[in-house]
């Protein structure tokens, strides 16, 4: 049995620390990534509606749990619920489809993937736009009746755990009022120029475990003519005093942070290597060294407002303010 460091939820639940990204990764390549993450040892996958493979890693998951190379059990399975779903009557019918597709019977932890909803045409428009190519917004969003919808998944048995992604601070202070069931974790962006530390302290007074998506600061990275965050001397002057790769050391660096760690690789050499960052310890001055590649909100690589024209103009973007 694979045995991969976790963290544990405030409800118990145990999330391993590492577990392959799988945006922009469908049919073919991502069930030859899944199976050999599954070889190496990895044990949680992130999927989401809007990536639209649910079906092919589902495939690859059941294929192992029916021949008993795998229990259910020993995996965490996060998928999300996509904007066009961010309605309270909406929710079960999202994540029972989700739930069809993954060929499970509940998933470890389902996220409200962003906090805007949209308006899409049914439920395969999910990245719907009008004429003029702007994203078509549901003004109407409302994170109390949504939230409570999500709760109810819990109580059916359709999710051990729920959470959010992409949230500010304040909608985590509007939804620790209302809650009843308190959101396990928040997945943001977070990588060694984003290191997000005010929204940190924010889940860390209330309990809620942070995930990094785009912890090597990729897949931007060969849009932009600065040097990337895999590239920065910092990083790559400590990975070749310790022999190990920028990557490595990147995700290592959250780790010690206690951070939750999902990189994408549908090569299977990065996918082995970037598993592998548990025979080595980063000093406490490398982790300083690393702490002061923080650019703030300079270092932030999602914006949205390019892929999702508009966007900003929803009452819960949640990018207005600094966190
Ligand atoms: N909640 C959200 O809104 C949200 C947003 C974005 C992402 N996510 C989740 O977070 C996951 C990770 O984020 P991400 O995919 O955007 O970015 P990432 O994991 O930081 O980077 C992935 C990119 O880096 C490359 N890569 C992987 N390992 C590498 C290595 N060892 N050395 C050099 N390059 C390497 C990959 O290419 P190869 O495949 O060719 O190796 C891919 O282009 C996603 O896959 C998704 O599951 C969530």
């Amino acid at each position: 049995m694979s045995q991969v460091p976790h963290i544990t939820f405030c409800n118990g639940q145990k999330i391993p620390i590492i577990g392959l990204g799988t945006w922009q990764a469908r049919d073919e390549e991502v069930r030859q990534a899944v199976q050999l993450a599954l070889e190496c040892g990895y044990r949680h996958f992130d999927t989401a509606t809007l990536y639209q493979n649910e079906e092919a890693i589902g495939d690859v998951l059941s294929k192992w749990i029916s021949e008993g190379k795998v229990a259910r059990e020993e995996l965490f399975i996060t998928t999300k619920l996509p904007t066009i779903g961010n309605r309270a009557e909406d929710v079960p019918k999202f994540l029972t489809t989700s739930l069809k597709k993954l060929q499970l019977t509940y998933v470890d932890l389902y996220l409200i993937h962003f906090p805007v909803g949209c308006k899409g045409k049914d439920e395969n428009d999910l990245q719907p736009r009008d004429s003029e190519g702007k994203v078509v917004l549901d003004m109407s969003t409302d994170h109390k009746s949504l939230w409570k919808a999500m709760e109810e998944q819990v109580d059916a048995g359709r999710a051990k755990s729920i959470g959010i992604s992409n949230f500010n601070s304040e909608q985590i202070e509007r939804i620790m009022k209302f809650c009843r069931i308190q959101p396990a974790n928040h997945q943001v962006e977070i990588h060694a120029f984003h290191q997000q530390r005010e929204l940190r302290a924010v889940c860390h007074k209330h309990n809620i475990t942070m995930c990094a998506y785009g912890p090597l600061g990729a897949p931007y990275k060969e849009k932009t003519k600065e040097k990337t965050v895999l590239q920065d001397p910092v990083v790559t002057s400590i990975a070749a005093r310790l022999g190990k790769t920028p990557a490595q050391i990147l995700l290592r660096h959250l780790i010690q942070l206690n951070i939750v760690v999902i990189p994408k690789s549908s090569n299977p050499e990065r996918l082995k290597q970037n598993f592998q960052v548990f025979d080595f310890k980063l000093s406490d001055k490398d982790m300083r060294d690393l702490d002061n590649l923080d650019q703030g909100k300079d270092g932030k690589l999602f914006i949205f407002t390019e892929s999702m024209i508009g966007v900003e103009n929803h009452p819960e973007f949640p990018f207005k303010i600094p966190f």
